[in-house]
């Protein structure tokens, strides 16, 4: 890659010239005060790594930051972690008297110094999250006081070695995410004082040493994703000690051993995608902290144990793709924490039990692919708040009953395959969220389509097709405003097929079967002309942003849990009291329940009641995010304010108000440049509003991707790296005062009169703080193409996360592209398409914005820096991303640089 190219030589000649500068430090500095004992080396250290701040104000390194002395001035903690470092570190074994070394998360390569062997007093190194390559350092024997020990996340290679049997006090041992062979050494079991040992991701081969059950301490044991073969050792479960076992994709056979039940603090089972045998022992109700149990797609049998019902904490049981017979057994309704249960792709049979349906917590419901032969319970959701609905192939009987309606929380419903007859319920138009997709295919369905389902504005994928529906396809379906993937073939529709964009981009396969039905795509209804086939370049390309967006919606479970989750927190059931609809009162007064203006020179200025009205417009409406619609308030006074309303905090409000009221004028009170906290609020009825200056200059998105028309406004390269850097602040500050952001895309960065950027949606973030949550499953959110790759299996919104979204950002700016485009190709978005550049053999410049890197050479050079910095940012591997601190430093060093 150019890039690194040109990074290599910037960073060589400012390297140089730091040392020249730090020789000459050095020598004045050792004039004055020449017998503090580890100064030569520690300023020879600083000298070849160059720490930013080091020796700055002070020559005395005990005062330098990330270094601890001992009494006598000799170096004992040494912290180097997450400071965007390279360099040679050999001379830090020089530190004889180091006990804690942390050089995690830095750009450290090469080999790891076999010298780092002779710091015979250490007891902590964490060389995690660097580039160091080669094998692990048979010296590391000699750290005989060694306690922690993690080279997690390098590129090292060979196998495990014996010498480090030695380190008989080693406590935490982690060398997961390397590409370390061989096999696991029988002495690991004689590392007893061992509380953690995680080498996933490594390609491990062998069998798990059966001796680990002698480790009385072993708490954690995680070797998901080796080679791995062999059984799962029953002494494991000797001990009793055992809280976590992660062993997913292995090749690991055999049975999962009785003796598990020996572990009382065992909370995670995680042995999915092996070749497991046998049934799940029953002694599985002795695990009475058990959380999350997974075990899918292996070769178990048997039945699915009822004594699951006595692990009162199981939030997720997983138990997909195996052999599993019988019934589910209603016992398991008892468990109250259950969120998800997955069982699909077994052969289970009988009623979808009414026990479980009853239970409040349950958010995922997968019986997919099973042989399910009774009907669907018309209280399927009178107390759940089921958002996944998973039924397909299997032998279902009977109607879709009209309560189906009573499931509001649903996300998708998945039908397809059964032997449903009857008539589509009209109620189904009551499933306001349903977005992800709503199938009803291959059943026995007949009759009209019900116009309602036209009310389904969220939804991505309409399948009804291999039924026996008749009538014409309702027009009221162009209210389904998000479709994209439509499917009525082989049934008996009849008449036009009504002129809406998303059926005339469909395959003419999407309707054909249909002996009735005419017009786009399918032969005109005049019969005049029928050459259609081939007309619509944009067919595979819409498939292609469904598979974008679809894998974004999966992470989309959100909204509804983090709601849930805040309601949880405050252990106060709301009554499930249905809530009006909003848009019917516009005529009426608002029934104003709560309001407050926080800034004292808007007070004067803001109307409530025509806050409120301006939101009942449509011509208002600015624009319209996952946690919020965004209208513009003209008040009586002639201020113009943003208003936000937020969705689906709907209940919460009534029940939560005075904590609401609190966070927000906390929110209030928070003051920097580049966020936008709120003004004040309004409480009406059900909804909530959040009053927020009006900014001029609309948002980012819209300045980089519907500017064309004003070709004057189009922004160039140095106010768009002022932007960038001020979004940066603006989160930097925000995670300072440990908020994370949930949503951050171009569409929430405003922007004021000077094109200065303001973060906003910052209160949703706060009101909806999903860490706060007791579930152990917690939620996530954000905006296609921005949400980090790891949100999908770790439900967690980091400040990591949030880099992430940032980065993405940042490739927007620099190539003025859309985080999702057709162009991009199949389930491809800006990040892998960045990533993927130098494979295609394209250059910078066919990433970068054109119209502004061939302006000049000196611009060229910063967007390729900045370019550098968007893919740190974007890394897959979290712990490998800047902080937001450091971006902004990175993003001034390359402003301050340009003469
Ligand atoms: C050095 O001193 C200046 C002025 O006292 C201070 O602003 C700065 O933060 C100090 N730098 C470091 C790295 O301590
Ligand atoms: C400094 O003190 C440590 C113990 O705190 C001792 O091990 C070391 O030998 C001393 N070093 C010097 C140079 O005095
Ligand atoms: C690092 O520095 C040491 C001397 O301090 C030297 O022996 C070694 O070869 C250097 N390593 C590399 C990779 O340059
Ligand atoms: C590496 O392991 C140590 C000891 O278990 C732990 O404290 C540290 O957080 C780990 N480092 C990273 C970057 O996760
Ligand atoms: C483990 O320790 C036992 C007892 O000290 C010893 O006999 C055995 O050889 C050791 N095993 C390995 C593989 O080092
Ligand atoms: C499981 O608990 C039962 C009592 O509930 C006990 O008899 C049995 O020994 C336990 N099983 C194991 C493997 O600990
Ligand atoms: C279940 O989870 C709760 C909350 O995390 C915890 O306090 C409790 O101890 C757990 N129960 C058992 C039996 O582990
Ligand atoms: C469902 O299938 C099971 C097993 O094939 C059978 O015993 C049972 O009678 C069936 N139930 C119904 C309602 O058809």
């Amino acid at each position: 890659m150019c890039s690194t190219q040109k990074e290599n030589s910037v960073e060589k000649i400012s390297r140089i010239c730091l040392c020249l500068l730090l020789v000459g430090f050095v020598t004045s500095a050792q004039l004055v005060s020449s017998e503090l004992p580890d100064q030569t080396i520690m300023f020879a250290i600083n000298a070849e790594i160059g720490v930013p701040g080091w020796g700055v104000n002070n020559s005395d390194y005990c005062y330098w930051r990330g270094i601890q002395c001992s009494s006598n001035q000799t170096v004992e903690i040494l912290d180097l972690s997450s400071r965007w470092l390279r360099g040679n570190v050999t001379l830090i074994s020089e530190l004889k008297a180091l006990k804690w070394l942390d050089l995690s998360n830095n750009y450290f390569s090469g080999p790891i110094p076999t010298d780092f062997g002779k710091l015979s007093e250490l007891q902590f190194l964490d060389l995690s999250a660097n580039k160091f390559g080669g094998s692990i350092p048979e010296e590391f024997g000699k750290l005989r006081n060694l306690r922690a020990l993690n080279l997690s996340y390098n590129f090292l290679v060979g196998g495990i070695p014996d010498e480090l049997a030695e380190l008989a006090k080693l406590q935490d041992f982690q060398i997961s995410g390397n590409k370390l062979n061989g096999s696991i050494p029988k002495w690991v079991g004689n590392l007893t004082s061992l509380r953690v040992f995680s080498a996933y991701e490594n390609n491990l081969g062998g069998e798990i040493p059966d001796n680990l059950g002698s480790l009385s301490k072993l708490e954690l044991l995680n070797l998901h994703s080796n080679l791995l073969d062999g059984f799962i050792p029953e002494s494991l479960f000797a001990n009793g000690k055992l809280e976590f076992l992660v062993l997913t994709q292995n090749r690991l056979t055999g049975i999962i051993p009785e003796l598990i039940g020996n572990c009382d603090n065992l909370s995670s089972i995680r042995v999915g995608n092996n070749n497991l045998i046998g049934s799940i022992p029953r002694t599985v109700g002795n695990l009475t902290s058990l959380t999350y149990f997974e075990a899918n797609n292996n070769n178990l049998s048997g039945e699915i144990v009822m004594e699951f019902a006595r692990c009162s904490n199981l939030t997720l049981l997983n138990l997909a793709s195996n052999g599993f017979s019988g019934i589910i057994p209603p016992e398991l309704g008892q468990l109250n924490n259950l969120q998800e249960l997955i069982v699909s792709g077994n052969s289970l049979f009988g009623d979808i039990p009414e026990s479980i349906l009853r239970n409040r917590n349950l958010n995922k419901l997968d019986l997919s692919n099973n042989r399910f032969n009774g009907t669907i319970p018309i209280d399927v959701c009178n107390t759940s708040r089921l958002q996944f609905l998973l039924l397909s192939q299997n032998s279902m009987r009977g109607e879709i009953p009209h309560e189906i309606g009573n499931c509001v929380k649903l996300l998708d419903l998945q039908l397809a395959s059964n032997y449903l007859s009857g008539t589509v319920p009209p109620e189904i138009g009551r499933l306001k969220n349903l977005q992800i997709a709503l199938n009803l295919s291959f059943n026995h369905l007949h009759g009209p389509l019900p116009p309602d389902l036209g009310k389904l504005d969220k939804l991505v994928s309409l399948d009804v097709s291999n039924n026996r529906l008749s009538g014409p396809i309702p027009s009221a379906l162009k209210g389904m405003l998000s479709l994209i993937e439509v499917n009525f073939a082989n049934n008996l529709f009849s008449g036009p097929i009504p002129a809406f964009v998303p059926f005339q981009k469909s395959l003419n396969s999407s309707f054909s079967g249909n002996k009735g039905l005419c017009g786009q795509p399918l032969s005109s209804c005049d019969n005049s002309n029928g050459d259609d086939q081939g007309n619509y370049p944009h067919k595979v390309s819409y498939r292609i942003v469904l598979a974008v967006i679809g894998s974004g919606l999966a992470v989309f479970i959100s909204v509804s849990v983090v709601v849930l989750l805040f309601m949880m927190r405050e252990k106060q059931e709301s009554s499930a009291k249905d809530v009006g609809i909003v848009d019917d009162s516009a005529n009426s007064k608002p029934l104003i329940i709560a309001g407050n203006v926080f800034v004292e020179n808007f007070r004067q200025a803001i109307d409530f009641d025509a806050v409120v009205k301006a939101t009942f417009k449509d011509s208002n409406k600015l624009s319209s995010g996952t946690f919020s619609t965004v209208y513009k308030a003209t008040m009586p006074s002639g201020l113009i304010l943003l208003v936000r309303c937020l969705k689906s905090v709907d209940k919460t409000i009534i029940h939560h108000q005075t904590k609401m009221i609190r966070e927000l004028e906390r929110l209030g009170r928070i003051c920097h440049d580049h966020l936008m906290g709120p003004v004040g609020f309004v409480i009406y009825e059900d909804v909530a509003l959040v009053l927020h200056e009006y900014m001029c200059n609309g948002t980012l998105f819209q300045l980089l991707h519907e500017n064309t028309k004003k070709p004057e406004y189009e922004p160039d390269w140095p106010a768009r790296l002022s932007i960038a850097i001020g979004i940066a602040e603006g989160l930097a500050f925000l995670h300072s005062v440990a908020v994370i952001h949930l949503d951050i895309s171009s569409g929430n960065i405003l922007l004021d009169a000077n094109l200065s950027p303001r973060v906003a949606e910052i209160e949703i973030s706060k009101l909806l703080d999903p860490s706060r949550g007791t579930a152990s499953i917690s939620a996530v959110a954000g905006s296609f193409g921005y949400i980090p790759p790891e949100y999908a299996y770790t439900m967690q919104v980091t400040a990591p996360g949030n880099v992430y979204s940032y980065g993405v950002i940042l490739l927007e700016i620099l190539t003025t592209y859309l985080p999702v485009e057709e162009a991009f190709g199949e389930g491809t978005d800006l990040v892998k398409w960045v990533q993927s550049a130098p494979m295609r053999g394209e250059t910078p410049e066919q990433i970068l914005d054109a119209r502004l890197s061939t302006v000049s050479f000196a611009w060229r050079k910063e967007m390729l820096s900045a370019l550098v910095v968007a893919l740190q940012c974007t890394d897959s591997t979290p712990a490998k991303r800047p902080k937001m601190k450091k971006v902004i430093e990175m993003l001034q060093e390359i402003k301050e640089n340009k003469k």
